[in-house]
């Protein structure tokens, strides 16, 4: 933090030749955190900071609703500081953290522990998600206006891994969020439909003998809480939707006027049930990975704005957790540093949303439903410089050794994926340049 105030108080910083949105090259000089030009051939200031962009795309830093940092409690597979490193060098600048920790973040003590843990890493914005219920538990409401009030200034609850599956209680929840603008992010699994389930209830779930988990376990509960929301009107957003079903319901209650939002992960995005074939348990995730057909329902929902945003749903694992056999296996995927670069070949390169559609379901739209103010504004004059440079002609090979992560678990090790962040800015200070960590300093910039 001091760094950048230091950085921003003696100089500018100049980014040459860079795309807005994968248009036209243009320079773009950021002052004390904010755009203060934008236009062709920009003279440098004496004592200015530049960088070239040798015409990569510029996007708006990406904002992350869904993410599980681990800490406290599990930091031998996650911390703030690693899950935060993987975040910059993926080309956000803020993470939402899911309170599936140990202890719970479900009252505002543990929600401040994690903002401030944020804070002092610095690299991207931590906003923590508080508790529905208390431990995660499903049977009692947690403070919810406490944490609304603390320094974290908590607006989105989950309970996520678990269901808030009492009708009774997710109906007050949605009704006592409505003082403070929050909302209800819901994990919608009916867990008396998913008991003992392992992967997608199909041909390859009958195949393979694992027990199946059927799209109607989250149908049902999307279908009944767009009715709630609508019912007491509050805001209700639909965690890691991965069913062409869901999208419809969804596209119907949207339809209707309802306060709903939606997020689909990268990995439904692109990843088949089908590659559990081998029982590799890094392809193991909740909810499972579904079909073709529900892919193409995603994209298509995903592309119409039916689905507002992309979420990792990062959700690192220690070996002991994840490397044994299926049945056994936590699940879940990291998502950080591969993200943009799955949006890129699922969405980008098929055509289904151009770079402002990107910028718009990975920055503005998920910034909007967390309530950021300053996060996932336009490229313009005026806006915080919470931003990312992409190099949208390069291809990497994900290497799970060389991930920023604690954990391992990637299901893309071995792949050749599109697209590298080359740089992000956190109000102007770089915290990745040239696809590095620099940590709050500006380092590797010719002058
Ligand atoms: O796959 C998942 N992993 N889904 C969840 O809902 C929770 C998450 C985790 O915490 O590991
Ligand atoms: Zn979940």
């Amino acid at each position: 933090m001091s760094n950048q105030a230091r950085f921003n108080d003696q100089r500018g910083l100049l980014l040459r030749a860079v795309r807005p949105y994968g248009e036209a090259a243009v320079d773009v000089r950021i002052l004390d955190g904010t755009i203060a030009e934008i236009g062709a051939d920009l003279a440098p200031a004496d004592d200015e900071t530049v960088i070239d962009g040798g015409g990569a795309v510029l996007l708006p830093g990406l904002v992350d609703l869904h993410v599980h940092l681990r800490e406290p409690g599990r930091e031998d597979a996650e911390t703030v500081r690693t899950g935060s490193e993987a975040a910059a060098l993926g080309g956000f600048t803020a993470v939402f953290a899911m309170p599936n920790t140990d202890p719970t973040a479900d009252t505002a003590g543990v929600v401040e522990q994690v903002f401030r843990l944020g804070e002092q890493t610095g690299l991207v914005d931590v906003h923590p998600i508080g508790a529905v219920t208390v431990g995660r538990a499903g049977l009692q409401l947690a403070e919810l206006g406490a944490m609304a009030d603390s320094v974290a200034r908590v607006r989105v609850f989950s309970d996520d891994g678990a269901c808030v599956s009492d009708p009774a209680l997710m109906r007050r929840a949605l009704e006592y969020v409505k003082a403070f603008d929050g909302v209800i992010a819901q994990h919608a699994e009916e867990p008396r439909l998913t008991v003992g389930a392992q992967l997608n209830e199909g041909v390859v779930s009958a195949r393979l003998g694992l027990t199946g988990w059927p799209a109607a376990a989250e149908e049902a509960i999307i279908a009944r809480d767009t009715l709630l929301a609508a019912h007491v009107d509050s805001r209700l957003h639909v965690c890691h939707v991965s069913t062409a079903g869901s999208v419809d319901i969804i596209r119907a209650a949207k339809a209707k006027g309802w306060q709903v939002s939606a997020e689909v992960t990268p990995h439904h995005l692109l990843l088949t049930d089908d590659l559990a074939e081998d029982y590799d348990p890094v392809f193991k995730v909740n909810p499972p990975l579904r079909t073709a057909s529900d892919i193409a329902a995603l994209r298509a929902g995903l592309a119409d704005g039916t689905i507002d945003c992309v979420a990792t749903d990062h959700a690192p694992h220690s070996s002991e957790d994840k490397e044994s056999e299926w049945g056994s296996a936590s699940p879940g995927m990291l998502g950080l540093q591969t993200a943009l670069s799955v949006v890129i070949e699922t969405m980008v390169e098929t055509g289904a949303l151009d770079w402002r559609g990107v910028a718009d379901r990975m920055s503005a739209a998920p910034a909007r439903i967390g309530r950021l103010a300053d996060q996932g504004r336009p490229i313009a004059i005026g806006s915080p410089a919470n931003l990312v440079l992409v190099d949208d002609t390069a291809h990497w090979t994900v290497d799970r050794a060389a991930l920023a992560s604690k954990s391992r678990n990637t299901p893309y090790e071995g792949r050749t994926l599109p697209g590298r962040v080359v740089a992000t800015f956190l109000r102007g200070t770089a915290t990745v340049l040239d696809g590095k960590l620099v940590a709050g300093q500006v380092a590797g910039a010719s002058r």
